[in-house]
């Protein structure tokens, strides 16, 4: 059967965008601060910045030498570099298959504050409470599946128009506007101070210290391991992988990209823009809220916590929120794309259908799975006790099967065929190509992650999920 046209990247900086722009998401703008306040900032950064270094860079080498080498999506990407790890190729693409309806679910939550807030009716999230609002516009289940659509429209668009017109163009187009963006709020944040009712004033860069001073105050060894796994589990949502994403943009690569230093900069971009998001967060709901308002911001912190901080602003809170939920928008879609990409390439590989067709069934499919989790607050409502002792809503369950089981899963076989079947040259041969000089860097520490760590501490994180596995 005649090969279906493959599309690819017209040079190194579109695929450094566009895979930037997948791993930059709301892993940086909403779950790094949150994660970053509840172990108290400076540690976490201190161990997630060397696991990025390390874990994350082997992870995200091998997958994107694997895209390139075999040319095709993750669904037949692993069968091609070992018969035996086919199934594999299975479990990587059922992962966006999941992941993309709800991620698409919250990105309609910040369609509806960033139109909230660009329209200049921010009052009405601020009139009963943000929390109120947030939980009235969750249990809507007309309003949230409309933003919901709204939402994966845009990112169908995008896909539907090809790797070169559509995702690279996006990605230059949005990826500076969001460096920008981000880099603008946060040097206003550092600005701001506060005297609440008390008399006490706070300023940013008191609570920039908080985030970034390492505090070893009664810390034991369980709290250690738990901020390591904190983020480590951290560092895979953020770099979009084990989900077949880097598998499907590096097989767009063309084989005179030099891929070292590619991800080198991806990497850059993802920590630089995580550390940036909390530095924006941290010190802004330590101003008006102090730390307890730091203790108290969980996940909910972006749809409640920063809202009600936005009002205290006063009529720049009107401005700041609207820019804030663009960046978000922005952040969001560029990974939501990526998502679609993986599961629309995989379709377009394997049965040989043009583009229009495979991400129609990818779309049609995700509408199903979307509006049944938009329901999940509302029409279907029900609270399902999780293996890991919580209950959640069916958006948790689907982000616990994914993140906390799937992920792992398909990261650590990765890790048994790249490190001990098909062997670490299979990766380091393929990033060697169009390397412009004669050593590869971090090559011997490649090995060592890839055959042992890598796959002991992912091991840890699947028996943790089943509570298996407890440090005392
Ligand atoms: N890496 C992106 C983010 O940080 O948001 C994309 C992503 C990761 C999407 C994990 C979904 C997911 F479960």
């Amino acid at each position: 059967m005649e090969q279906t046209k493959r599309g690819s990247f017209t040079g190194s900086l579109g695929f450094i965008l566009a895979t930037a722009g997948s791993a930059i998401g709301l892993g940086n703008l909403w779950r790094f601060p949150y994660l970053a306040a509840k172990d108290g900032g400076g540690l976490f950064i201190l161990i997630y910045v060397i696991l990025i270094l390390t874990f994350g860079y082997t992870l995200m080498t091998a997958e994107i030498a694997i895209g390139r080498k075999t040319g095709v999506g993750p669904l037949q990407a692993y069968a091609k570099i070992d018969k035996r790890f086919g199934f594999l190729g299975w479990i990587a693409t059922i992962v966006p298959v999941i992941i993309f309806p709800y991620y698409c679910v919250i990105g309609g939550w910040i369609v509806e504050y960033g139109f909230t807030y660009i329209s200049g009716g921010a009052n009405t999230i601020y009139e009963g409470g943000a929390g109120n609002f947030f939980s009235a516009f969750i249990s809507n289940p007309i309003t949230s599946v409309i933003c919901f659509l709204v939402f994966m429209g845009f990112a169908t668009v995008i896909v539907l128009l090809g790797v070169e017109k559509g995702i690279e163009k996006a990605s230059k187009i949005m990826m500076p506007i969001l460096f920008l963006l981000i880099i603008g709020i946060a040097i206003y944040s550092l600005t701001l101070s506060h005297t609440d009712e008390n008399g006490v004033t706070r300023t940013a860069w008191e609570g920039l210290k908080i985030y970034l001073i390492p505090n070893f105050e009664g810390l034991t060894l369980s709290k250690f391991f738990s901020i390591l796994l904190d983020a480590t589990g951290q560092m895979f949502y953020s770099l979009s992988v084990a989900m077949g994403i880097m598998i499907t943009y590096g097989s767009y690569t063309k084989k005179e990209d030099d891929l070292s230093s590619s991800i080198n900069r991806i990497e850059l971009f993802d920590t630089g823009v995580a550390l940036l998001a909390g530095m924006i967060v941290i010190p802004t709901v330590f101003v008006f809220q102090g730390t307890e308002g730091l203790a108290s911001s969980g996940p909910s912190l972006m749809f409640v916590s920063l809202p009600t901080v936005f009002e205290q602003m006063g009529i720049w809170g009107h401005v700041v929120g609207a820019l804030f939920f663009l960046l978000v928008f922005f952040a969001a879609l560029t990974s939501a794309i990526s998502l679609m990409e993986a599961v629309t390439a995989s379709i377009i590989d394997r049965f040989q259908v043009k583009r229009p067709i495979a991400t129609a069934v990818c779309f049609g499919f995700s509408i199903v799975l979307g509006v049944i989790v938009c329901f999940g607050y509302s029409l279907l409502y029900c609270e399902i006790p999780l293996p890991n002792g919580t209950v959640g809503q069916l958006l948790d369950v689907l982000d616990y099967a994914t993140n906390s089981l799937l992920l792992p899963i398909v990261a650590l076989l990765t890790c048994v065929m790249v490190g001990w079947v098909c062997k670490p040259s299979c990766v380091l041969d393929e990033i060697r190509i169009g390397h412009k000089s004669a050593t590869l860097h971090r090559e011997k520490l490649f090995v060592v992650m890839i055959k042992f760590v890598a796959p002991m501490l992912l091991l840890i994180i699947l028996l943790q999920a089943f509570n298996l596995f407890s440090f005392m």
